[in-house]
């Protein structure tokens, strides 16, 4: 018997990780909304794939308008069993000289979008006979990081969202996950960040392998996955001796700092670490 096929929503699906889940998620699905703000991108992932399999939906997750007509058109083409809250924005710096307008840009399309978007879904994910919620979280949705003030609050409170679903909806059809990155190859990450996470010798992903684990993560009973050994060991222990990590990440801060506001230049107000002390 063929295994049944998903009928996905895919926010972020112009992005790095959401083009390359794209590819992973298109042979196993039924029909997959990509949604995106930029339309081009999405119409070219649209007609990599035959049938009308992949159907684009441009519009922005933190508008309740585009929110309300996303699922209405869901409603209209049969409904989804799986909706993957991918879409994010990451600004990396000094919070005290952080725009507002960066901030709010953070809370609004990682955190307030998925939760307005699971809600308006709720209804067509309730009626199918099982279906699946993942939040694409992070690693710093556990482990509070300098220069990452805004970011890390928008992940933790999606780590509490998903927890907290999760919960309400334990005696239903619908399971609530949280799928965590560690730093990935794509554009969301400046020339700055980059450069930080190679002079600390923090290990990325690439987008391909990323989309891997997911698939794994899709069919496994977990209630969350964290992407990489080290990140996940680190942020068990951020939980649990939070007083370990701070001091290790108090060591490294002078050549975090460096980073917030020369795009790429080497440290040069203190040496790195002799050991990697914290990957992330
Ligand atoms: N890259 C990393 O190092 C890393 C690490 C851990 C977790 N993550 C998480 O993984 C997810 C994907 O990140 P990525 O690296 O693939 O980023 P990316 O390449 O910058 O892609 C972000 C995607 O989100 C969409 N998007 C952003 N704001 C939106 C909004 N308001 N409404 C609709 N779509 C919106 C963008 O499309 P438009 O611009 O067309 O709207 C784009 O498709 C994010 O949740 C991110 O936080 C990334």
């Amino acid at each position: 018997m063929s295994k049944p096929r998903y009928r996905i929503v895919l926010t972020g699906a112009s992005g790095g990780i959401g083009q390359a889940l794209c590819r992973v998620l298109a042979p196993q699905a039924a029909r997959l909304f990509v949604v995106g703000r930029q339309s081009p991108p999405l119409q070219a992932l649209a007609r990599q794939y035959a049938d009308g399999v992949v159907v684009p939906v441009c519009g922005d997750i933190t508008d309740p308008a585009f929110v309300d007509a996303l699922a209405q058109t869901v409603r209209d083409q049969g409904g989804v069993d799986l909706l993957i809250n991918n879409a994010g924005v990451s600004t990396f710096g000094s919070f005290a000289e952080m725009g507002g307008d960066r901030i709010a840009e953070m809370v609004q399309a990682n955190l307030l979008g998925p939760l307005l978007l699971t809600q308006a879904l709720l209804p067509s994910l309730q009626a199918m006979p099982t279906a699946q919620v993942i939040n694409i979280g992070s690693t710093l949705g556990y482990i509070g990081y300098p220069g990452y003030a805004g970011y890390c609050a928008s992940k933790f409170g999606l780590r509490g969202f998903t927890e907290a679903l999760a919960r309400e909806l334990a005696d239903t059809s619908v399971r609530v996950r949280l799928f965590s990155p560690r730093a990935t190859q794509t554009t969301m990450n400046s020339s700055a960040v980059r450069a930080m996470n190679q002079a600390l010798g923090s290990a990325e992903d690439s987008p391909e392998a990323v989309a891997e684990a997911f698939l794994r993560f899709l069919e496994a009973p977990s209630a969350d996955f964290r992407m990489g050994q080290p990140e996940a060991f680190f942020s068990r222990l951020n939980q649990v001796f939070p007083r370990l990590v701070a001091g290790s990440l108090r060591r490294q801060l002078p050549t975090i700092r460096t980073f917030f506001s020369s795009p790429s230049s080497p440290p040069s107000t203190s040496p790195l670490p002799t050991t990697k002390e914290l990957p992330l």
